[in-house]
């Protein structure tokens, strides 16, 4: 059995896997050992084996980071997902490990809190040329531009692109394209929360700060962002509901779930 992890509230445990790295014949048959028959019938729904593949290790990774914590049996974990499609834990009943999930190619993340509402998105900063040819559908859903701001973002945020030199746009413009989705996820609602509801402030030695339009439902004091970039080559935005004064803190793995647990790595 795995040493059980502590995970003190405020903290949000960021681990992440690299599925291009996983290609053990016997390692891959234990994650599919550990899905169920609905993962499995879902995972045969993607037409590219890639996208079965990093199905099939995310649903690994949740599995083995999950039990990391508590020493259950990986497969023991029964999840439900919420009217929006967000997962939680269903059983064993009363566990307040809470987590959330993200993907891009080449990368598969999972953020765990004790208690708190949490929400992580990561997207791979430049595309490689192999995703141009195997990913056209997953490209369509890919932000582009100063275009897909004005129409989506919230009007500081749509400023304070314009107001940037061309090179630094794409940056800033993952940075709240990530924020943004980070936050949507962590509330569970998904895209039913309109995306100029709210704007994140960005700023050199502060973390992101949230701020909602008039009349829309959220409290800035209850909100806690953090950035990170992996690998050079992927911008990862964590939002967790976590009212002041406690600060959020942020731990990062690189593990190969069920192979090895990998250990703490410094904050890039
Ligand atoms: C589904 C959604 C929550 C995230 O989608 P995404 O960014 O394409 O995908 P990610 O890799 O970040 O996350 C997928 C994982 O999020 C989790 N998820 C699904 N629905 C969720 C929800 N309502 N809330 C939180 N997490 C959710 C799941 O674990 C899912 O993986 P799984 O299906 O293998 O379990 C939703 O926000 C969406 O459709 N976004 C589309 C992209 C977009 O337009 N973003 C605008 C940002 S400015």
């Amino acid at each position: 059995m795995m040493c059980a992890l502590p995970l003190l509230d405020g903290r949000v445990d960021l681990w992440y896997a690299l599925p291009e790295t996983i290609t053990d014949i016997a390692i891959l048959d234990r994650y599919r050992a550990l899905l169920t028959p609905e993962e499995t019938a879902e995972s045969q729904r993607f037409a590219f084996e890639r996208d079965r593949h990093r199905f099939l290790v995310r649903r690994a990774l949740v599995r083995a980071v999950l039990s990391a914590y508590t020493g259950n049996d990986p497969g023991a974990w029964v999840f439900r997902r919420n009217e929006y499609g967000k997962p939680e834990v269903a059983e064993p009943v009363g566990m307040t490990l809470r987590f959330n999930l993200s993907h891009t190619a080449g990368l598969v993340v999972c953020a765990v809190t004790s208690g708190r509402d949490v929400g992580v998105d990561v997207e791979a900063l430049e595309r490689q040329p192999a995703d141009l040819e195997r990913q056209p559908a997953d490209l369509e859903r890919q932000p582009a531009d100063l275009d897909v701001a004005r129409r989506y973002f919230a009007p500081a945020e749509i400023a304070t692109l314009e107001r940037l030199p061309e090179q630094r746009r794409q940056e800033v413009f993952f940075q709240f394209w990530t924020l943004k989705e980070a936050y949507i996820k962590a509330r569970g609602m998904g895209l039913s929360i309109p995306l100029d509801d709210f704007a994140l402030t960005l700023s050199e030695d502060r973390p992101p700060a949230i701020s909602f339009a008039a009349g829309c439902d959220g409290d800035p004091d209850e909100w806690q962002f953090a950035q990170i970039r992996l690998q050079g080559r992927y911008q990862v935005a964590i939002a967790i509901r976590l009212p002041g004064p406690s600060r959020l803190t942020v731990r990062l793995r690189q593990t190969t779930p069920l192979v090895s647990e990998g250990e703490w790595l410094p904050l890039p």
